[in-house]
């Protein structure tokens, strides 16, 4: 699924010449962007490669210095992703930040000539930094009660975090108390990872058990920490490097290197590698060393961070929006190995991608043993003109899939042939198609493809959707090959139909047959947004599972609504693509998934077997707006459009994109134009947005 969607093409577009362009170039990546973020942020799955990712994100500041309003609801005011459900939410005493990216020497100039204008210090003046290595893990904030661990969070969307405190218990690197002389409140920041050793162990160990398998030692380390379970967590070997701190009660040192000496002295484990830098050479020089340093590390590192050491020019330099003046993160390029393609074949996805990958004569990258990369699609193998028994480079961009990014051409064995793109499915046979406009070619067979409907089914009980412990990606497999899983309402009969025959199998016994299906029992009661997204319909990722869960309420009101919907010109379709961010392309997707008779015999047959909660509608009978559908359009001033929309969806109020006679509100900010035409032809209320915040004060 991941390889899909990192082949997107990294093509930044023109820079727009006119505002209204800029403002939908604007729009189109920030939603580009958000997705990227919940991925990273939520699921642990990064979807594109860091470079992308930042060429996005600055093309995102760039429009903004020139056009100041995009800011306004834009990501990058923004840290993260919001805290993910099932932990209860910390809020920070102090925002947990991001860095800017330095990625030359001249971005390092930069970096202290800005910081020296700001300080209004000469050209040649010292400026001392501390370098530390970028630890490629999650931050975590631990607060410090009487010198008492009391709360342990993740970094969240930066002001709000995932509470994990029963998670961190057994990290030996985290001290449980403080010595006595440490004030009565510390917060101290750091990073959790897990080193290379560990998580190829851990692997290893997975693979042999049926559990789900890791992309990389980060991935490890976010799925160990944020296990609901935390007896699973304490089975993780996660380490932590502190290097900073949030809020303290008294201030424990005047300098970076002296506050990383102070809790050190505490027991917290800082990073041997940190060193005191006084200028440019000496930066770049640290920066050479740690490269070289870099892949003998049991950790991985994607950069190095600079922080001005003295405390006072911090607290003067500040921050601008998401990040500080006073630091820098400078980072290290993907890790790259030379090693032989031994073969290219095709995986199938549960959307019929056919995606190829490269069997390679396994390499260490970085630490990591890689024998897999994926080629992306027929497109790339083209313009690599890669072909069996090729000498290849391959690049670990710290979180995404390992892909191949060259071709040594001048030691091209003789003999070797240009690689054909299938035309049918490996899998099943069926025709191959790729449609206009699509980088990806699909298999046509739909529910003749075993390969789909095993994708399906591992997608089914993957993390982010039914989450059943003790039923991975093999056991899936497994339990299709013996034609015991087909659907899936069968994965709630595997006690009833084959548990003898599961108990009977090899490396299995009474144990870990107890463990899958306590696992698949505990799941037999699942939120409408987590089951509409379990579907796998195209399209449908887990944002828009939420939206048309918190939407329709329960999944008989989903149901009906999709299957009316099917209906050129009704309401039910109206009201669907009226849905804020569902556009007509999602909802043709829904439509014809529900129009589909197999699909609605295996919803019925899961209706079944399972219980599919309702979404609660907030408590929020009294307040004037709910049940109410408001639309906010114009230029907006007193907040944001995203502040609104949860505001409103607080407060028990559906907000739709436009309006229709089915509207009850239209917050109109100065410059609205024809939605603000539109409602005064329906006789729709039109409020302005202290109108707006005037009518849901009222209690
Ligand atoms: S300082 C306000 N120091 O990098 C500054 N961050 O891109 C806060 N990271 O969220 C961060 N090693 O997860 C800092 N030595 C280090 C770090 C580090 C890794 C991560 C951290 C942070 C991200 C910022």
């Amino acid at each position: 699924m991941t390889a899909e969607l990192a082949s997107t093409p990294s093509g930044l577009p023109e820079m727009p010449e006119t505002s209204t362009e800029a403002r939908k170039q604007h729009a189109e990546i920030s939603d580009r962007i958000r997705s990227f973020n919940e991925a990273y942020y939520v699921n642990d799955e990064p979807l594109v490669p860091d470079a992308e990712y930042d060429a996005l994100f600055n093309r995102l500041i760039e429009l903004e210095t020139h056009y100041p309003t995009l800011k306004k609801n834009s990501p990058t005011q923004e840290v993260g992703a919001a805290p993910a459900d099932g932990f209860a939410k910390v809020k920070h005493a102090r925002p947990m930040l991001s860095l800017g990216n330095a990625f030359s020497r001249e971005d390092i100039v930069d970096f202290l000539a800005r910081i020296r204008r700001f300080l209004n210090l000469t050209a040649h003046s010292p400026v001392e930094v501390v370098g530390e290595p970028k630890i490629d893990g999650l931050s975590l904030s631990l607060r410090y009660e009487n010198r008492k661990l009391v709360t342990a969070a993740t970094r969240g969307d930066g002001s709000e975090g995932e509470d994990v405190t029963a998670n961190v218990a057994h990290i030996g690197d985290i001290p449980k108390t403080l010595p006595d002389d440490a004030p009565d409140v510390v917060e101290i920041r750091g990073e959790v990872y897990m080193a290379r050793s560990a998580f190829q162990k851990l692997n290893e160990t997975q693979a042999e058990t049926g559990g789900k398998t890791f992309a990389n030692p980060r991935n490890a380390a976010a799925g160990s920490l944020r296990q609901l379970d935390p007896t699973i967590s304490a089975k993780r070997p996660l380490r932590f490097f502190a290097y900073s701190f949030g809020e303290l009660s008294e201030s424990l040192a005047q300098t970076q290197w002296d506050f990383l000496q102070k809790v050190e002295g505490w027991g917290f484990v800082t990073n041997p590698l940190t060193r005191l830098l006084h200028d440019a050479d000496d930066i770049m020089a640290f920066y050479d060393q740690l490269g070289a340093q870099r892949p003998d590390l049991d950790y991985d590192i994607d950069g190095i961070v600079y922080k001005v050491n003295d405390f006072e020019l911090q607290l003067r330099l500040g921050f601008v929006s998401r990040s500080p003046r006073w630091a820098i993160a400078h980072k290290f390029p993907a890790e790259k190995a030379r090693t032989r393609l031994n073969a290219i074949d095709i995986q199938v996805g549960r959307t019929g991608a056919l995606t190829p990958v490269a069997r390679l004569e396994p390499v260490t990258v970085g630490g990591v043993v890689v024998s897999n990369a994926t080629l992306h699609n027929r497109d790339e193998i083209e313009r690599l003109d890669v072909r069996v028994g090729d000498m290849v480079v391959i690049q670990r961009a710290g979180d995404v899939i390992p892909q191949v990014v060259e071709v040594i051409k001048d030691e091209r064995p003789e003999g070797t042939q240009g690689y054909q793109f299938p035309d049918t499915c490996p899998k099943c046979g069926s025709h191959a198609m790729r449609e206009e406009g699509e980088a990806v070619t699909r298999c046509t067979g739909g529910l003749i493809c075993p390969a789909q409907a095993v994708e399906r089914l591992k997608h089914f009980v993957s993390r982010t959707a039914f989450d059943i412990d003790g039923l991975g990606a093999k056991n899936v497999e497994t339990f299709f090959e013996m034609g015991w899983l087909k659907s899936p309402g069968d994965i709630f009969r595997l006690e009833t139909d084959h548990g003898d025959a599961i108990r009977k199998l090899e490396g299995w016994g009474e144990k870990s047959a107890t463990k899958l299906f306590d696992g698949i029992n505990e799941r037999r009661t699942i939120g409408l947004d987590k089951f509409i997204y379990a579907l796998g319909i195209r399209q449908i990722g887990q944002a828009t599972a939420k939206l048309l869960a918190r939407h329709y309420g329960s999944v008989t009101e989903w149901r009906n609504a999709m299957i009316a919907a099917n209906e050129a010109d009704s309401d039910a379709l109206r009201e669907l693509i009226n849905i804020d961010q569902i556009g007509p392309g999602v909802a043709k997707d829904l439509i014809e998934f529900m129009a589909e008779d197999h699909n609605r015999e295996v919803l019925d047959d899961l209706q079944d077997v399972l219980t599919i909660a309702d979404v609660e509608a907030p408590n929020v009978t009294d307040s004037p707006v709910s049940g109410k559908t408001v639309v906010f359009t114009g230029k907006l001033e007193l907040f944001s459009r995203n502040e609104a929309k949860v505001k409103a969806e607080s407060l028990g109020a559906k907000v739709a994109g436009s309006v229709s006679a089915k509207t009850d509100f239209l917050v109109a900010g100065p410059g609205a134009g024809s939605k603000l035409k539109k409602a005064e032809e329906l006789g729709v209320t039109v409020l302005d947005e202290q109108g707006w915040l005037d009518l849901i004060a009222t209690e």
